[in-house]
């Protein structure tokens, strides 16, 4: 069949459902509202107020998958390991828009060539509904285009601002910031290239280590620095597949795009989402457009090695180790704010071995601190005696004798 008799046929079957005589007008687009067409289904969860419609079905017909029908008051899952995702969606949306009748039908007409050729068939009972329902969702694709890039998408939670901290406010040794820098921005710099050749393009990276030394610093940096999407998780109980599909979906469609994964090993731990789910999803993950993987945390020995050690899941590992003098002397220098001299900032820089560089920062905050309510001028002894008195801390928490809150933010939102 030919691509010209195969839209006659679909056409005149769909038609042949919307009789003029009944109040149906019928419409074909082919490859025109793109934009809108393929994010329906999302636009109509998102805006998913009984008052604006009052019942939508899709059915979703993957490639290979046979047939999902499903009411679009909850998100479809993604079919493991096919890419078959959210805006991929082909079939009918059938639904009840103020009071009209709006049917949509998605296909796929057989390949002529490279190309395959995207088909909407449009019926409505009233042209002005219709036109209400497209500026909505115009509008819903503009405005998710715009929150995209002022602020980080978060699946599981209210979006988050944008970071403001910089590459300048990270102290790590030697070269190991140019590296991380360099091989992002490489990334950005490569999407062209993939682009071109068609070939999917992903990368990630894997900042393991203890806490406090900057995984999480890093990962706001890359949110601050530079204008691309980003989506993200949060660990909470509403954890599960289906929001990590959510995920990688959101990811993909909006790439080039940073999915963020911090704290990953909670996130196996959490028990909905199993370690395999998480490494398929991970190995199904392509897309043309460039997508980077940047996963957190402090425990890499409760992931499983396979996670590690599959160059397609993270091609990059960097290790945020406990800081050596020089770095924990670069962050005093760089953070004291409260003039402390010279030689109690190396004092300090020694005293604090085995400080995580969140320790060392917080030194100095509890210095400022203690001098602000003796409601004196802050002065080298106070520093002294915060590393002092944090080192009995550290002691004391690693020891287990005692618990204290640690300084450091746990996860990209705190
Ligand atoms: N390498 C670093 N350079 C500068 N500040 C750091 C560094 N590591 C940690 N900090 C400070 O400690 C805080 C907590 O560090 P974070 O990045 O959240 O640690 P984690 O490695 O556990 O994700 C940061 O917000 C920052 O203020
Ligand atoms: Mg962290």
């Amino acid at each position: 069949m030919t691509l010209h008799e195969f839209i006659k046929d679909e056409r005149s079957r769909f038609r042949a459902r919307h009789p003029a005589e009944d109040g149906w007008h019928v419409h074909l687009c082919a490859n025109s509202y793109m934009s809108f067409i393929p994010k329906a289904p999302a636009f109509l969860r998102s805006a998913l107020k009984p008052a604006d419609f009052d019942e939508a079905i899709v059915t979703h017909i993957f490639y290979d998958q046979g047939h999902v029908r499903e009411r679009l008051t909850y998100l479809p899952r993604m079919l493991r390991g096919k890419g078959a995702i959210e805006y991929d969606w082909q079939g009918d949306i059938s639904l009840k828009w103020r009071g009209a009748r709006i049917h949509l039908r998605r296909l796929w007409a057989p390949r002529e060539g490279p190309t395959a050729h995207e088909l909407t068939f449009i019926a409505t009972t009233d042209l002005a509904a219709l036109e209400s329902f497209w500026k909505e969702g115009l509008r819903f694709c503009k405005q998710r285009r715009h929150t995209f890039i002022r602020k980080i998408n978060v699946i599981n939670g209210p979006d988050l601002p944008r970071p403001k901290q910089r590459w300048t406010d990270v102290v790590l040794p030697d070269g190991m910031k140019a590296q991380i820098r360099d091989n992002f921005e490489a990334f950005l710099k490569a999407r062209p290239a993939y682009k071109e050749m068609g070939l999917p393009y992903r990368r990630g990276f894997l900042f393991i280590g203890p806490p406090g030394n900057g995984k999480t610093l890093v990962s706001k940096v890359i949110a601050s620095e530079y204008r691309v999407n980003m989506v993200t998780l949060l660990i909470k109980s509403n954890l599960d597949e289906r929001t990590m599909d959510q995920a990688f979906s959101t990811a993909v469609h909006n790439a080039p795009c940073v999915l963020l994964l911090e704290d990953l090993d909670k996130m196996v731990d959490s028990r909905q989402v199993s370690l395999a789910y998480l490494l398929n999803t991970l190995d199904g993950l392509s897309c043309p457009e460039g997508i980077i993987v940047i996963a957190t945390t402090n425990n890499p020995g409760r992931l499983d090695p396979a996670l590690l050690h599959r160059p397609s899941r993270f091609d990059r590992v960097w290790e945020f180790k406990l800081p050596g003098f020089a770095e924990r002397l670069a962050l005093l220098k760089l953070k004291n704010r409260a003039g402390f001299s010279d030689a109690a900032v190396e004092r300090a820089a020694k005293a604090s071995q085995g400080f995580s560089m969140a320790y060392v920062q917080e030194a100095l905050t509890s210095a400022m601190l203690a001098a602000l309510h003796a409601k004196v001028k802050a002065v080298d002894a106070h520093l002294d005696t915060a590393v002092a008195q944090l080192k009995v801390q550290i002691k004391e928490a690693s020891s287990g004798s005692a618990a204290v809150g640690s300084p450091q933010s746990i996860g990209f939102s705190a």
